[in-house]
């Protein structure tokens, strides 16, 4: 075993595990859909559960639901009250994700919508505390302006995979427009002033926004 799996095992084994629903639902994920490896495991969704009950957020946005991982693990650190709004832009997993939040323990603090986020935010009347952007890396700018607009002073963002595999360090191929989209918001970020922000190294890379007053 290389240095960094048995890391990576070393900290599964003394963090909380995950619960048996959500153990159950990787292994499904992983049996019967495409692309896996998109959805978060164990050791980022304990994160996502201790962020979001520090945050103590009222309202969460998702963007990119897939096959609910993340989604649940985001409404398991809700207080009781607290809305989680998760968007999936794929119709195609509505039949997989739905069944698996409405039947989890925490079905009454998600509402699950099928379509572009892009679309829809921005005509809800609702004020996010916290958002977590992990759709298409092409679109992150647009999704972290959207995300801006409608978060609370002192709000936050958390956005994935912005280290990309470490192909943040490499210059793109031309067509590479995922690996393009991830530099340009990182370099985006940077230089924004109206908040704060910091890669947590974790996985593929989770920076961490907030958004000042
Ligand atoms: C990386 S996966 C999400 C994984 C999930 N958040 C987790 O951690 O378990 C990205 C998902 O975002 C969806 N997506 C992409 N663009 C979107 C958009 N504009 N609005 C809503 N969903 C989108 C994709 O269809 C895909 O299922």
């Amino acid at each position: 075993m290389k240095e960094t799996e048995a890391l990576d095992q070393y900290i599964a084994d003394h963090s909380d595990s995950e619960s048996d629903y959500l153990k159950a639902l990787y292994r499904a994920t992983h049996v019967n859909l495409l692309r896996p490896r998109m959805a978060s495991g164990h050791i980022q969704g304990r994160i996502l559960k201790m962020f979001t009950s520090m945050i103590r957020p009222r309202n969460i946005l998702e963007i990119g639901t897939y096959s609910g991982y993340s989604a649940l693990c985001l409404a398991e650190g809700l207080e009781s009250g607290g809305m989680l709004y998760t968007f999936e832009i794929n119709d195609e997993q509505e039949d997989f994700t739905r069944p698996w939040l409405e039947n989890s323990p925490y079905a009454d603090k998600i509402e699950f919508i099928i379509g572009n986020a892009l679309d829809i935010v921005p005509q809800m009347d609702v004020t996010f505390d916290m958002a977590f952007i992990d759709g298409d890396k092409r679109n992150y700018i647009a999704y972290y302006e959207m995300v801006l607009a409608k978060l609370s002073k002192g709000g936050y963002i958390f956005a994935d995979n912005t280290l990309w595999d470490g192909h943040v360090l490499e210059t793109p191929k031309h067509n590479d427009w995922q690996s393009i989209g991830i530099k340009a918001f990182n370099s985006y970020i940077v230089n924004d002033k109206r908040v704060e922000k910091v890669i947590l190294p974790l996985r593929d890379g989770l920076t961490i926004i907030k958004k000042l007053g």
